[in-house]
């Protein structure tokens, strides 16, 4: 058959989004009910329907999911969330049954104007159990937020279905690469890997993450000389941007729902670029071109292009700036760590993970390729022997063992006092150029 007409369910399909900012309105109860209806209408295994729902409307409790489990802050924008769980008997069936009835509840919500997110950082699940008196039979396969959704968003692109779709046999497929270490990538993997995760989130939600020290340099190097624009290597989620100085950005990007995000995230006009070997400027039309922790993943087979492409749209006198952290420092050391004990795989450890592979450098190696691409000459400078990172790695951590592994990234600083010393300490450093820094600061002369 072929379909011509318009089809209304594949409507809602398309219409629904993933929302993560709720209207303070309350959900009417006929639609509440009309949304678990649906999910009573999923197809179970055996047909058993052996789901659980839990509605959770009350501030109190989902403070509690948060603070005490772990759970997501996104719970607490939410009117409603609901606790999917399902019996453990089978827990494949499980999953199975269950996400048929949560799809049904997301499509059904949509159909009626109503947001959703569907939410697997919900925490530790053993807490989340007790906490809402969860029986030891059950166990949860996700949650589910409801409410009027604060704005309409454009939808993340979907992989073509020739690259999911086989006939009868298993066909070509192009593997992903999950590992931190950028030689094992090409610029186009990263680019596909960017494209898919910048999207994992709303646009524009800070993801990077960078101490405010860092940052703190970074806007001191800037505050150096006047510029008249700055070209911005890879912004990705472009939360950087708004510590730059007051003149004109051009932000180069690896793709379009990369440069999107970028633009969503900064909160002053940008002019958005995408690079594909080329950057499309003039010759000589930028007077500073900066790559701040940028470099660190992006395969090195790619740099002698890149920076060719820099030197060319740089002025005569233009400068490019690139910071990174440095493989021989201590934070190379803590990153060797991270990678024993979380793996090779970025997935794993959730640090970097959002825009795909993440190795600190060596100095020498970019110095190299500077050379090579006809720089005449680069600095080099070395901030912050105790890396300024190990403030926000400790607060990852501690979420991580509070969410039992579920999430790894949160923007809500715990207290504790291991923390705090960790955090004096750092601070303590003063901002000198120093032989053991962490953070290498290159300046590369054209
Ligand atoms: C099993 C599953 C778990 C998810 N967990 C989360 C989550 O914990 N936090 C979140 O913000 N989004 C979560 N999502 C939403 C996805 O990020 C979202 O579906 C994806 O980015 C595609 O966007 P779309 O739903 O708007 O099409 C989850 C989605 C699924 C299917």
């Amino acid at each position: 058959m072929y379909i011509t007409v318009e089809n209304p369910i594949f409507d809602i399909i398309k219409t629904r989004r993933s929302v993560r900012s709720f209207l303070p309105i309350k959900i009417p109860d006929d639609c509440l009910n009309l949304i678990l209806e649906s999910a009573q209408w999923a197809p179970s295994a055996c047909n058993q329907q052996l789901w659980q729902f839990i509605i959770i409307k009350d501030n109190d409790l989902k403070i509690r999911l948060t603070t005490e489990a772990g759970a997501s802050k996104l719970i607490l924008k939410a009117p409603i969330a609901i606790a999917v769980c399902y019996h453990s008997g089978n827990i494949k069936e499980g999953i199975q049954s269950a996400s048929a009835a949560i799809e049904n509840m997301l499509l059904v919500a949509t159909s009626l104007g109503i947001g959703s997110l569907y939410l697997n950082s919900f925490g530790k699940e053993i807490k989340v159990k007790q906490i809402l008196n969860i029986p030891d039979e059950l166990f949860i396969v996700a949650f589910i937020l409801l409410g009027y959704p604060e704005k309409q968003l454009p939808p993340p692109k979907r992989r073509a279905l020739e690259e999911i779709v086989h006939q009868n046999y298993f066909s070509k497929y192009s593997k992903e690469t999950f590992s931190h270490d950028a030689n094992k990538w090409t610029l186009s993997s990263v680019r596909d890997f960017q494209e898919r995760y910048c999207r994992k989130t709303d646009l524009g939600t800070r993801m990077d993450i960078v101490n405010e020290m860092e940052i703190k340099l970074i806007q001191n190097i800037l505050s150096r000389e006047k510029y008249d624009n700055i070209l911005d290597i890879f912004s990705y989620d472009g939360s950087l941007l708004n510590n730059y100085p007051d003149m004109k950005i051009f932000s180069l990007n690896l793709g379009s729902e990369t440069s999107l995000f970028t633009t969503y995230a900064v909160n002053r006009k940008i002019e958005p670029l995408i690079y594909d070997d080329f950057i499309p400027l003039k010759d000589k039309s930028i007077s500073n071109a900066i790559c701040v922790f940028k470099l660190e993943r992006i395969p090195p087979q790619a740099y002698d292009k890149l920076f060719s492409e820099i030197k060319r749209v740089l002025e005569d006198d233009g400068r490019f700036i690139i910071v990174f952290r440095s493989r021989n420092s201590l934070y190379g050391l803590i990153h060797r760590l991270i990678k024993i004990k979380f793996d090779d795989d970025i997935r794993k450890s959730g640090i970097y993970s959002f825009f795909g592979p993440y190795s600190p450098l060596k100095s020498a190696d970019i110095i190299s390729s500077l050379k090579q691409a006809d720089f005449s000459s680069v600095s080099q400078e070395r901030f912050f022997v105790i890396p300024p990172l190990i403030d926000d790695f400790y607060q990852l951590f501690l979420h991580y063992f509070t969410s039992g592994g579920g999430a790894f990234y949160h923007r809500e600083k715990r207290k504790s006092i291991v923390g705090n010393l960790i955090h004096k300490i750092i601070r303590l450093q003063k901002e000198y150029n120093t032989k053991f820094g962490s953070v290498i600061v290159l300046t590369a002369k054209k």
